[in-house]
């Protein structure tokens, strides 16, 4: 077998055979294939598409291509969930133990970010003493004993993925649906879940930016799951603004906790209702999503879902007195009101402006070295649709710097993120679609 017949033949628009997305991975995790035949390829999918079956095939010897988590040792129906990413998105630290309350073992790894705003890990890290890296062994023990335990990635997870992914960064093959698809789906694969819960986003602050896209890409990740014997639901979720009010670490952790005390944005709740719905069903805990969603409403009014919280915490070393006092989390030194300078109705945020605005106060990372500061960020007043006066705080700034020109960039960027109409702006909807 030659990699250039193969990239011929894809180039070509061909179906290629298991053998020769195999031939393909293996040659370049190992280096026989150099990257400039892996780029070649990689345009040749972006542009001819691959079939849901090589789709599959590419996944598959991706996920094999490194270690592969074997949660067997844990008992019951272990479900993933996993986000494409957006801004203000806690929905993890809210349904880790949420669905773990209603008895769904939740043995999670999740990431830091790199870009907007801070990982699952990163958040997590806002409660004192938090230890994200737990052995192999104490990770299983602790979901079969607590029900769920939340860890860094650690080991060597999927590596052709990471090489490739670095490759198409810099080659503009990113946005190309099944090589997106493959390269999410290799990860959850490979992390040994069951069954697995997806939350596509769509919309400005997220990676799908239109509807067809953000469905396309969620019925290729279905069908991989089907196509690998994992039974996989997608949810498309809007991003069109961020998730909640709260952006940045520490903000992101006391809104979770406000909506595990039965309180908090009513949309960040209804996105996890939803998805921890589908979480239970595939786990076999509730016959359908109706059931669930009565269940999961159950543990958030009687204090069970936050207990387990208390329990993860505890159980990883944190302090369990910020659950209870979540003002005594990380807090910026400084609050400044973003005003506005229109009256009228608040018609769009742009999502992505607000999480580069909240990165270049230190909530999340420029480079892969960068530190972030856990207390900083930006809590929304305003959503699309809200009333606004002029003079009326759209958004306020949470900073530990004081190099006030800055800040008053960093203010300017949040202004300018907000789009006023003078026009009555109905609330756009939260969920287009469920993909199954
Ligand atoms: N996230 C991933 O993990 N992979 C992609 O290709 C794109 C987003």
């Amino acid at each position: 077998m030659r990699a250039v017949d193969i990239i011929q033949k894809k180039r070509d628009g061909h179906e290629l055979s298991s053998e020769e997305i195999a031939y393909l991975v293996k040659g370049y995790v190992n280096g026989d294939i150099p990257d400039y035949q892996m780029s070649a390829w990689a345009m040749a999918v972006y542009y001819k598409g691959m079939t849901p079956r090589e789709t599959g095939d590419l996944t598959l010897e991706m996920a094999q291509s490194g270690d592969q988590i074997d949660l067997s040792p844990i008992k019951g129906i272990k479900v993933d969930k996993h986000s494409t990413g957006g801004v203000g998105d806690k929905t993890t630290i809210v349904l880790a133990p949420l669905v773990a309350a209603a008895g769904v073992p939740v043995a999670k790894m999740s990431g830091r970010g790199l870009g907007h705003t801070g990982g699952t890990i990163d958040k997590l890290e806002s409660i004192t003493g938090f230890s994200v890296e737990l052995e192999r062994d104490q990770f299983f023990s602790q979901v079969n004993e607590v029900g769920v335990a939340v860890i860094g990635q650690s080991g060597n997870i999927t590596p052709a993925d990471k090489k490739l992914y670095g490759l198409r960064d810099v080659t503009a093959t990113v946005d190309s649906i099944p090589l997106i698809a493959s390269s999410i789906m290799s990860k959850k694969i490979a992390a040994g879940a069951d069954a697995i819960v997806l939350d596509v986003k769509t919309g400005s602050g997220a990676f799908m930016k239109t509807l067809d896209d953000s469905i396309a890409l969620a019925q290729a990740m279905v069908d991989i799951g089907s196509h690998l014997g994992r039974h996989t639901v997608a949810v498309i979720s809007d991003m069109d603004q961020p998730l909640g009010f709260g952006i940045g670490n520490a903000l992101e952790v006391k809104e979770a906790i406000e909506i595990l005390n039965g309180e908090g944005p009513k949309d960040l709740h209804e996105v996890c209702l939803i998805l921890g719905s589908h979480m239970l069903v595939l786990g076999g805990k509730a016959k359908n999503e109706e059931e669930a969603r009565v269940i999961l409403k159950g543990h958030l009014e009687d204090g069970s879902a936050l207990a387990k919280l208390r329990e993860l915490v505890q159980a990883q070393h944190g302090d369990i007195g910020q659950i209870d006092h979540p003002e005594t989390l990380p807090t910026a030194k400084r609050v400044i009101e973003v005003k506005s300078v229109q009256a009228g109705y608040i018609s769009k945020i742009q999502a992505e402006s607000i999480g580069i605005a909240a990165m270049l106060l230190g909530a999340g990372r420029e480079t892969k070295d960068s530190v972030i500061d856990l207390a900083v960020g930006i809590k929304l007043l305003k959503k699309i649709g809200d009333v606004i006066e002029v003079g009326e705080t759209l958004a306020v700034l949470h900073a530990n710097m004081d190099n006030d020109a800055k800040i008053q960039e960093i203010e300017n960027n949040v202004l300018q993120a907000y789009q006023i109409s003078e026009e009555v702006v109905p609330v756009p909807p939260l969920i287009y679609a469920i993909v199954t």
